[in-house]
Protein backbone atom coordinates (compact mmCIF):
# COMPACT_ATOMS: atom_id res chain seq x y z
CA UNK A 1 0.00 0.00 0.00
CA UNK A 2 0.68 4.14 0.18
CA UNK A 3 1.30 6.00 2.91
CA UNK A 4 2.46 9.65 3.28
CA UNK A 5 5.09 10.05 5.51
CA UNK A 6 6.05 13.31 7.54
CA UNK A 7 10.13 13.07 6.92
CA UNK A 8 10.70 16.68 7.95
CA UNK A 9 9.61 19.13 10.00
CA UNK A 10 8.63 22.76 8.68
CA UNK A 11 7.30 24.16 5.38
CA UNK A 12 4.59 21.86 4.03
CA UNK A 13 5.78 21.49 0.31
CA UNK A 14 9.48 19.98 1.93
CA UNK A 15 7.38 17.86 5.06
CA UNK A 16 5.88 15.15 3.04
CA UNK A 17 6.89 11.98 0.97
CA UNK A 18 4.22 9.19 -0.50
CA UNK A 19 6.09 5.73 0.31
CA UNK A 20 5.36 2.35 -0.14
CA UNK A 21 4.54 0.66 3.26
CA UNK A 22 3.24 -2.46 4.34
CA UNK A 23 -0.46 -3.40 4.63
CA UNK A 24 -1.18 -2.98 8.70
CA UNK A 25 -1.89 -5.96 10.43
CA UNK A 26 -5.25 -6.44 12.11
CA UNK A 27 -5.11 -6.69 15.81
CA UNK A 28 -7.51 -8.47 18.05
CA UNK A 29 -9.39 -5.51 18.58
CA UNK A 30 -9.02 -3.53 16.01
CA UNK A 31 -10.69 -3.13 12.72
CA UNK A 32 -8.78 -2.30 9.10
CA UNK A 33 -10.38 -0.32 6.72
CA UNK A 34 -9.29 0.16 3.13
CA UNK A 35 -9.73 4.27 3.12
CA UNK A 36 -11.12 6.39 0.76
CA UNK A 37 -10.21 9.26 2.41
CA UNK A 38 -8.41 11.31 5.31
CA UNK A 39 -8.84 13.96 7.06
CA UNK A 40 -6.88 17.17 7.76
CA UNK A 41 -7.01 18.26 11.31
CA UNK A 42 -5.26 21.51 12.61
CA UNK A 43 -2.76 19.31 15.11
CA UNK A 44 -1.52 17.91 11.89
CA UNK A 45 -0.31 21.60 11.55
CA UNK A 46 1.11 21.38 14.37
CA UNK A 47 2.49 18.21 14.35
CA UNK A 48 4.51 19.19 11.01
CA UNK A 49 5.82 22.36 12.34
CA UNK A 50 6.92 20.12 15.25
CA UNK A 51 4.65 21.72 18.20
CA UNK A 52 2.64 18.46 18.75
CA UNK A 53 4.34 16.27 21.56
CA UNK A 54 2.03 13.40 20.78
CA UNK A 55 2.95 13.28 17.39
CA UNK A 56 4.72 9.98 16.31
CA UNK A 57 8.62 10.08 15.54
CA UNK A 58 9.95 10.89 11.98
CA UNK A 59 9.51 9.52 9.67
CA UNK A 60 6.08 9.21 10.33
CA UNK A 61 2.39 8.66 9.34
CA UNK A 62 0.04 11.35 10.42
CA UNK A 63 -3.83 11.42 10.52
CA UNK A 64 -6.64 11.01 12.96
CA UNK A 65 -9.60 10.21 10.91
CA UNK A 66 -10.63 8.32 7.86
CA UNK A 67 -13.56 7.35 5.58
CA UNK A 68 -13.58 3.81 4.03
CA UNK A 69 -14.97 0.34 3.43
CA UNK A 70 -14.04 -2.34 6.35
CA UNK A 71 -11.71 -4.91 5.06
CA UNK A 72 -10.52 -6.68 8.45
CA UNK A 73 -12.03 -7.15 11.56
CA UNK A 74 -9.86 -8.52 14.50
CA UNK A 75 -10.69 -11.94 16.76
CA UNK A 76 -11.75 -10.44 19.75
CA UNK A 77 -14.01 -7.23 18.14
CA UNK A 78 -17.36 -7.34 19.46
CA UNK A 79 -19.66 -5.68 17.04
CA UNK A 80 -22.19 -5.65 14.52
CA UNK A 81 -20.19 -4.11 11.81
CA UNK A 82 -18.84 -6.69 8.99
CA UNK A 83 -16.56 -6.21 6.18
CA UNK A 84 -17.74 -4.19 3.55
CA UNK A 85 -19.43 -1.70 5.58
CA UNK A 86 -18.89 2.06 4.95
CA UNK A 87 -17.19 3.24 8.28
CA UNK A 88 -15.85 6.58 9.80
CA UNK A 89 -13.23 6.22 11.97
CA UNK A 90 -10.57 7.83 14.40
CA UNK A 91 -7.14 6.67 13.86
CA UNK A 92 -4.37 7.32 16.66
CA UNK A 93 -2.17 8.28 13.75
CA UNK A 94 -1.83 5.97 10.56
CA UNK A 95 -4.70 7.60 8.55
CA UNK A 96 -2.47 9.14 5.88
CA UNK A 97 -2.46 5.62 4.32
CA UNK A 98 -4.54 3.91 1.94
CA UNK A 99 -5.01 1.42 4.94
CA UNK A 100 -4.88 1.85 8.35
CA UNK A 101 -5.61 -0.52 11.21
CA UNK A 102 -7.55 1.08 14.38
CA UNK A 103 -9.39 0.24 17.92
CA UNK A 104 -12.97 -1.15 16.96
CA UNK A 105 -14.13 1.49 19.69
CA UNK A 106 -12.78 4.20 17.16
CA UNK A 107 -15.36 3.29 14.17
CA UNK A 108 -18.85 3.36 12.83
CA UNK A 109 -20.98 3.09 10.03
CA UNK A 110 -21.65 6.24 7.88
CA UNK A 111 -24.10 6.25 4.89
CA UNK A 112 -22.88 5.71 1.14
CA UNK A 113 -23.36 9.20 -0.13
CA UNK A 114 -21.94 10.95 2.83
CA UNK A 115 -19.03 13.07 1.32
CA UNK A 116 -15.64 12.53 1.91
CA UNK A 117 -15.26 15.90 3.95
CA UNK A 118 -18.63 15.72 6.08
CA UNK A 119 -17.87 12.08 7.37
CA UNK A 120 -14.09 12.78 8.26
CA UNK A 121 -15.57 16.20 9.69
CA UNK A 122 -18.03 13.86 11.89
CA UNK A 123 -15.19 11.55 13.13
CA UNK A 124 -13.06 14.06 14.63
CA UNK A 125 -14.71 17.28 14.53
CA UNK A 126 -18.00 16.04 15.31
CA UNK A 127 -16.94 13.45 18.21
CA UNK A 128 -14.80 16.20 19.79
CA UNK A 129 -17.75 18.62 19.86
CA UNK A 130 -19.93 15.93 20.73
CA UNK A 131 -18.01 15.00 23.72
CA UNK A 132 -17.69 18.89 25.27
CA UNK A 133 -21.03 19.90 24.17
CA UNK A 134 -23.06 16.88 24.92
CA UNK A 135 -21.00 15.22 28.36
CA UNK A 136 -18.70 17.72 29.47
CA UNK A 137 -21.27 20.22 29.99
CA UNK A 138 -25.07 20.62 29.67
CA UNK A 139 -26.30 23.35 27.57
CA UNK A 140 -29.84 24.72 28.87
CA UNK A 141 -32.13 27.07 27.23
CA UNK A 142 -30.76 30.44 27.20
CA UNK A 143 -27.33 29.90 28.30
CA UNK A 144 -25.36 32.21 26.86
CA UNK A 145 -22.31 30.29 24.92
CA UNK A 146 -19.31 31.71 23.37
CA UNK A 147 -17.03 29.56 21.00
CA UNK A 148 -14.07 30.61 19.52
CA UNK A 149 -12.93 29.95 15.68
CA UNK A 150 -16.25 29.32 15.20
CA UNK A 151 -16.62 29.15 11.68
CA UNK A 152 -13.70 26.42 12.24
CA UNK A 153 -14.60 22.32 11.74
CA UNK A 154 -14.99 21.88 15.69
CA UNK A 155 -16.45 25.59 15.87
CA UNK A 156 -18.89 25.50 13.55
CA UNK A 157 -20.61 21.61 14.90
CA UNK A 158 -20.24 23.48 18.46
CA UNK A 159 -22.43 26.59 17.52
CA UNK A 160 -24.96 24.31 15.92
CA UNK A 161 -24.89 21.59 18.88
CA UNK A 162 -25.63 25.21 21.26
CA UNK A 163 -28.17 26.36 19.14
CA UNK A 164 -30.22 23.27 19.09
CA UNK A 165 -29.89 23.26 22.59
CA UNK A 166 -31.60 26.55 22.63
CA UNK A 167 -28.37 28.65 23.78
CA UNK A 168 -27.75 32.32 22.49
CA UNK A 169 -23.98 31.72 20.72
CA UNK A 170 -20.87 34.51 20.27
CA UNK A 171 -18.92 33.46 17.60
CA UNK A 172 -15.36 34.77 16.70
CA UNK A 173 -13.87 34.46 13.41
CA UNK A 174 -11.00 35.87 11.21
CA UNK A 175 -12.95 37.10 8.17
CA UNK A 176 -16.19 38.85 6.55
CA UNK A 177 -16.92 35.88 5.01
CA UNK A 178 -16.31 33.50 7.76
CA UNK A 179 -18.61 35.72 9.59
CA UNK A 180 -21.50 35.58 7.19
CA UNK A 181 -21.32 31.80 7.32
CA UNK A 182 -21.83 32.07 11.21
CA UNK A 183 -24.94 34.58 10.65
CA UNK A 184 -26.03 31.58 8.04
CA UNK A 185 -26.12 28.95 10.92
CA UNK A 186 -28.13 31.69 13.32
CA UNK A 187 -24.85 32.56 15.49
CA UNK A 188 -26.89 35.32 17.82
CA UNK A 189 -23.25 37.68 17.77
CA UNK A 190 -20.53 37.08 15.26
CA UNK A 191 -17.45 38.96 15.96
CA UNK A 192 -14.41 39.92 13.55
CA UNK A 193 -11.68 39.23 16.19
CA UNK A 194 -9.08 40.86 13.68
CA UNK A 195 -11.31 44.62 13.98
CA UNK A 196 -13.02 44.30 16.82
CA UNK A 197 -12.01 43.03 20.67
CA UNK A 198 -13.85 39.80 21.41
CA UNK A 199 -14.28 41.08 25.00
CA UNK A 200 -15.83 44.32 24.77
CA UNK A 201 -18.16 43.27 22.31
CA UNK A 202 -19.71 40.51 24.00
CA UNK A 203 -19.87 43.06 27.77
CA UNK A 204 -21.77 44.87 25.66
CA UNK A 205 -24.00 42.69 24.37
CA UNK A 206 -24.39 41.10 27.84
CA UNK A 207 -24.89 44.67 29.58
CA UNK A 208 -27.57 45.44 26.60
CA UNK A 209 -29.64 41.82 27.73
CA UNK A 210 -28.67 42.35 31.51
CA UNK A 211 -26.77 38.99 31.65
CA UNK A 212 -24.24 38.97 34.27
CA UNK A 213 -21.34 36.89 32.00
CA UNK A 214 -20.88 33.97 30.14
CA UNK A 215 -22.45 30.32 31.02
CA UNK A 216 -19.58 28.07 28.85
CA UNK A 217 -16.62 28.91 26.67
CA UNK A 218 -15.08 26.56 24.05
CA UNK A 219 -11.68 28.00 23.81
CA UNK A 220 -9.08 26.19 20.62
CA UNK A 221 -7.26 29.42 20.98
CA UNK A 222 -5.20 29.59 24.27
CA UNK A 223 -3.35 31.96 25.68
CA UNK A 224 -4.61 35.57 25.89
CA UNK A 225 -8.23 34.53 25.45
CA UNK A 226 -8.51 32.49 28.18
CA UNK A 227 -7.43 34.79 30.50
CA UNK A 228 -10.03 37.30 28.78
CA UNK A 229 -12.84 34.64 29.07
CA UNK A 230 -12.28 33.44 32.52
CA UNK A 231 -13.05 37.85 32.93
CA UNK A 232 -16.79 37.08 31.27
CA UNK A 233 -17.54 33.96 32.93
CA UNK A 234 -20.78 34.37 34.76
CA UNK A 235 -21.26 32.58 38.27
CA UNK A 236 -21.22 29.07 37.77
CA UNK A 237 -19.55 29.64 34.11
CA UNK A 238 -17.07 26.78 32.81
CA UNK A 239 -14.55 27.31 29.75
CA UNK A 240 -13.82 24.10 27.96
CA UNK A 241 -9.95 24.59 26.54
CA UNK A 242 -9.37 22.15 23.64
CA UNK A 243 -6.32 23.68 21.68
CA UNK A 244 -3.62 26.23 21.67
CA UNK A 245 -3.64 27.38 18.23
CA UNK A 246 -1.99 30.86 19.45
CA UNK A 247 1.30 29.03 19.73
CA UNK A 248 1.66 28.24 15.88
CA UNK A 249 1.90 32.13 15.67
CA UNK A 250 4.57 31.88 18.71
CA UNK A 251 7.64 32.67 16.45
CA UNK A 252 10.37 31.96 19.50
CA UNK A 253 10.81 30.88 22.95
CA UNK A 254 10.16 33.88 24.69
CA UNK A 255 6.99 34.62 22.44
CA UNK A 256 5.83 31.01 23.30
CA UNK A 257 6.59 31.68 26.76
CA UNK A 258 4.62 34.82 26.29
CA UNK A 259 1.26 32.51 25.41
CA UNK A 260 1.79 30.31 27.93
CA UNK A 261 1.83 33.21 30.48
CA UNK A 262 -1.64 34.65 28.80
CA UNK A 263 -3.39 31.56 29.94
CA UNK A 264 -3.09 32.71 33.70
CA UNK A 265 -2.20 30.75 36.20
CA UNK A 266 -5.35 29.95 38.47
CA UNK A 267 -5.42 28.13 41.86
CA UNK A 268 -8.52 25.83 43.06
CA UNK A 269 -8.90 28.82 45.61
CA UNK A 270 -9.39 31.68 43.33
CA UNK A 271 -11.84 29.43 41.31
CA UNK A 272 -14.19 27.87 44.25
CA UNK A 273 -15.22 31.36 45.36
CA UNK A 274 -16.58 32.60 42.06
CA UNK A 275 -17.77 29.19 41.51
CA UNK A 276 -15.76 29.21 37.62
CA UNK A 277 -14.63 25.84 36.41
CA UNK A 278 -11.53 25.45 33.44
CA UNK A 279 -12.00 21.80 31.77
CA UNK A 280 -9.25 20.77 29.56
CA UNK A 281 -10.45 18.44 26.85
CA UNK A 282 -7.46 15.80 24.94
CA UNK A 283 -9.38 13.47 22.59
CA UNK A 284 -6.25 11.24 22.06
CA UNK A 285 -6.36 10.77 26.04
CA UNK A 286 -10.01 9.49 26.34
CA UNK A 287 -8.96 7.66 23.02
CA UNK A 288 -5.81 5.62 25.01
CA UNK A 289 -7.78 5.28 27.93
CA UNK A 290 -11.07 5.12 27.50
CA UNK A 291 -11.87 4.14 24.01
CA UNK A 292 -15.41 3.13 24.80
CA UNK A 293 -16.47 6.76 25.09
CA UNK A 294 -14.96 7.17 21.46
CA UNK A 295 -18.02 4.75 19.80
CA UNK A 296 -20.80 6.92 22.41
CA UNK A 297 -19.19 10.59 21.21
CA UNK A 298 -19.05 9.14 17.28
CA UNK A 299 -21.89 7.70 17.33
CA UNK A 300 -23.26 10.74 19.01
CA UNK A 301 -22.17 12.98 16.07
CA UNK A 302 -23.46 10.57 13.08
CA UNK A 303 -26.65 10.64 14.92
CA UNK A 304 -27.12 13.97 15.47
CA UNK A 305 -26.01 14.28 11.52
CA UNK A 306 -28.63 12.15 10.11
CA UNK A 307 -31.39 14.20 12.48
CA UNK A 308 -30.33 17.11 10.58
CA UNK A 309 -29.47 18.98 13.58
CA UNK A 310 -25.47 19.05 12.39
CA UNK A 311 -24.21 19.58 9.22
CA UNK A 312 -20.19 19.62 9.05
CA UNK A 313 -19.06 22.24 7.13
CA UNK A 314 -17.14 20.42 4.19
CA UNK A 315 -13.98 22.59 2.95
CA UNK A 316 -13.54 19.90 -0.36
CA UNK A 317 -11.45 17.25 -1.14
CA UNK A 318 -7.82 17.41 -2.53
CA UNK A 319 -6.06 14.39 -4.49
CA UNK A 320 -3.47 13.02 -2.45
CA UNK A 321 -0.57 14.85 -4.61
CA UNK A 322 -2.35 18.34 -3.33
CA UNK A 323 -1.69 17.22 0.25
CA UNK A 324 1.22 20.13 0.81
CA UNK A 325 -1.43 22.92 -0.81
CA UNK A 326 -4.14 21.69 1.31
CA UNK A 327 -1.85 21.91 4.41
CA UNK A 328 -0.64 25.04 3.40
CA UNK A 329 -3.94 26.65 3.60
CA UNK A 330 -5.10 24.78 6.80
CA UNK A 331 -1.64 26.62 8.57
CA UNK A 332 -2.88 29.91 6.99
CA UNK A 333 -5.85 30.01 7.63
CA UNK A 334 -7.08 29.88 3.83
CA UNK A 335 -9.83 27.14 4.46
CA UNK A 336 -12.84 27.20 5.83
CA UNK A 337 -14.48 23.39 6.75
CA UNK A 338 -12.89 20.32 6.93
CA UNK A 339 -10.86 19.11 3.86
CA UNK A 340 -10.51 15.81 3.23
CA UNK A 341 -7.31 14.23 1.03
CA UNK A 342 -8.61 10.82 -0.99
CA UNK A 343 -6.56 8.37 -2.25
N1 LIG B 1 -8.34 18.68 22.30
C1 LIG B 1 -8.71 17.86 21.35
O1 LIG B 1 -8.83 16.67 21.58
C2 LIG B 1 -8.97 18.41 19.99
C3 LIG B 1 -9.62 17.64 19.03
C4 LIG B 1 -9.87 18.23 17.77
C5 LIG B 1 -9.46 19.55 17.53
N2 LIG B 1 -8.80 20.23 18.50
C6 LIG B 1 -8.37 21.64 18.30
O2 LIG B 1 -9.50 22.35 17.89
C7 LIG B 1 -9.10 23.44 17.08
C8 LIG B 1 -9.95 23.43 15.83
O3 LIG B 1 -9.59 22.30 15.05
P1 LIG B 1 -10.19 22.12 13.59
O4 LIG B 1 -9.51 20.92 13.03
O5 LIG B 1 -11.65 22.17 13.64
O6 LIG B 1 -9.57 23.39 12.83
P2 LIG B 1 -10.31 24.68 12.30
O7 LIG B 1 -11.01 25.34 13.45
O8 LIG B 1 -11.12 24.36 11.11
O9 LIG B 1 -9.09 25.56 11.81
C9 LIG B 1 -8.35 26.33 12.70
C10 LIG B 1 -8.96 27.77 12.78
O10 LIG B 1 -8.52 28.35 13.99
C11 LIG B 1 -8.51 29.76 13.84
N3 LIG B 1 -7.31 30.33 14.46
C12 LIG B 1 -7.32 31.19 15.48
N4 LIG B 1 -6.11 31.53 15.85
C13 LIG B 1 -5.27 30.87 15.05
C14 LIG B 1 -3.86 30.84 14.93
N5 LIG B 1 -3.07 31.53 15.74
N6 LIG B 1 -3.32 30.08 13.95
C15 LIG B 1 -4.11 29.39 13.11
N7 LIG B 1 -5.47 29.36 13.20
C16 LIG B 1 -6.04 30.11 14.16
C17 LIG B 1 -8.58 30.03 12.34
O11 LIG B 1 -9.86 30.55 12.10
P3 LIG B 1 -10.06 32.14 12.06
O12 LIG B 1 -9.66 32.58 10.69
O13 LIG B 1 -11.48 32.33 12.33
O14 LIG B 1 -9.14 32.72 13.09
C18 LIG B 1 -8.46 28.67 11.68
O15 LIG B 1 -9.21 28.55 10.50
C19 LIG B 1 -7.59 23.28 16.86
O16 LIG B 1 -6.91 24.13 17.76
C20 LIG B 1 -7.34 21.83 17.21
O17 LIG B 1 -6.01 21.61 17.64
C21 LIG B 1 -8.57 19.70 19.71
Amino acid sequence: MRAVYLVKNGKADKAFEIRDASTPEVGPLEIRIKVEAFGLNFADVMARLGLYPDAPPKPGVLGYDVVGHIDAIGTDVDTQLKEGDRVIALTRFGGYAEYVSTDYRGVVKIKNDVAFAIATALATQGGTAFYMAHEMVRLHEGDQVLVHAAAGGVGSLLCQMAKAEGAIVHGTAGSEEKLEYLRSIQVDNPINYRSQQFEKEIGIFLEEKDVKGLDVIFDPIGGKSVKKGVKLLASGGRIVLFGASSLTSAKNIFSKIGVALGFGIYSPIGLLNPSKSLIGINMLRIADDKPEILNRVLQGAVDLFEQGIITPMAGGTYPVEKLAEAHHALEHRGTMGKIAISW
